[in-house]
């Protein structure tokens, strides 16, 4: 499967096209409404969440609520291009009074993507680098989530920490799957901890008020795989490297850890490594989870747990020095209206990347033509499993 997205902020609307996606996939248009309205919401988002109000449109590749094997088109309608119909017009001459945006933001794309593009207007990048477009990739990766779901496998998230607020956890490769998801769908910082989660509100208001802004860090937990997906041959193949590019794809992802991260590198391999058992009910099995679910550059049937850094919004309400493309002077950098806070948000886009990710794994290992051979060679390579651990 591979995906694609088109659209700026400010345009008419936002699209994405998947491209091999199997036949006989159930798709349901209020799931990933669901996800987008999740991408929406979240403790710290600014007023553009207030306009729009993201709903899909599926115009191919669906057929009574089923794929059929064709390319899947997703659009997403931008409310505000209402407001920006003439600095925005496809066509004709810009407005005689219009702002270009000449003060690029430190922290975001404005100043090298001019120089990059040879443009005098920093809208010309930032509207397409603003994260408006994850938008998109939510209801692409939407398919994905669709796709694992049928074969039993969910993907969710939580955030760790925002700013010096952080959840205080014992032993997080072992607990963080039993986190229940609803207890962190009701938390508008996706925090499973109230006392955390009330300190992260209060981290966010004093940074509203100075006109600053937070990053933080958040955790994907996908449970339900089966081990061996990915391979340990050749690069390309090696999970690790997949699921990183996929989260590292996400604006201001500026870390990305798997199991015990940066600190297995403290610690002595008798501590880091998880021995192998046999279960009877469960087959091979492991005594711990520091791995985060993978080795070798595979899935070890445990889950998969990523642990992601989110740098602070770039777009500061209190501004940033810059120098002024026009004048060459020293500047304000320019106030786009803006998030303080999108770790939550950020946290909805990455699960439906490493879903994507993940999705793309099980149909190179179990076919791609339909849900039923899909199903049907997962089922045969789970009994071959059983039997080798009998
Ligand atoms: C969900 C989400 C929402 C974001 N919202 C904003 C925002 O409102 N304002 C802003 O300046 N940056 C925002 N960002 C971050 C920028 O998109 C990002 O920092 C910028 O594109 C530069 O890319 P880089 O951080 O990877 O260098 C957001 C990122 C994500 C993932």
């Amino acid at each position: 499967m591979r995906y694609m997205t088109a659209g700026e902020s400010h345009g008419p609307q936002l699209a994405a096209i998947v491209d091999g996606v199997p036949a006989g996939l159930h798709i349901s248009e209020d799931s990933i409404n669901a996800d987008l309205a999740r991408r929406q919401s979240g403790y710290g988002r600014g007023g553009r969440q207030l306009i729009e109000q993201d709903r899909v449109r599926i115009t191919s590749g669906v057929r009574f609520g089923r794929t059929i094997g064709s390319p899947i088109t997703l659009v997403v309608e931008n409310r505000d291009w209402q407001n920006w119909t003439d600095r925005m017009a496809v066509f004709g001459d810009a407005p005689v009074d219009l702002q270009r945006e000449t003060t690029p933001r430190p922290g975001h794309a404005d100043l090298v993507g001019v120089l990059k593009i040879n443009s005098d207007d920093c809208r010309d990048v930032l509207e397409r680098a603003s994260a408006r477009e994850t938008a998109a990739r939510v209801a692409a990766t939407g398919i994905a989530r669709e796709l694992l779901a049928d074969l039993g496998v969910d993907v969710f998230s939580y955030v760790t920490s925002i700013g010096q607020a952080k959840m205080p956890e014992q032993d997080p490769m072992m607990d963080a799957p039993d986190y229940k998801p609803l207890e962190i769908e009701l938390s508008d910082v996706r925090c499973p901890n109230e006392a955390t989660a009330d300190a992260m509100r209060a981290e966010i208001d004093k940074a509203r008020e100075a006109g600053e802004s937070l990053g933080g860090t958040f955790r994907i937990v996908a449970r339900g795989l089966v081990p061996g997906l990915g391979g340990y041959a050749t690069a390309g193949e090696r999970m690790t490297s997949r699921v990183a590019a996929a989260l590292f794809s996400i604006p201001a992802i500026k870390g990305v850890e798997f199991g015990l991260g940066f600190k297995a590198a403290e610690l002595p391999g008798s501590q880091v490594h998880d021995e192998i058992i046999l279960d009877s009910n469960l087959g091979f099995t492991r005594a711990g989870n520091n791995a985060g679910g993978l080795e070798g550059g595979m899935t070890t049937g445990m889950p998969l747990i990523a642990t992601c850094a989110m740098k602070p919004i770039p777009t500061l309400m209190t501004p940033l020095k810059t120098v002024d493309l026009d004048t060459l002077e020293a500047a304000d950098a320019s106030k786009e209206r803006s998030d303080v806070c999108a770790v939550p948000a950020c946290a909805v886009v990455a699960e439906g990347e490493v879903a994507f990710a993940l999705a793309n794994a099980y149909l190179e290992k179990f076919g791609h033509d339909n849900m039923a051979d899909i199903r049907a060679n997962i089922a045969a390579y789970k009994e071959r499993l059983k039997t080798v651990s009998r």
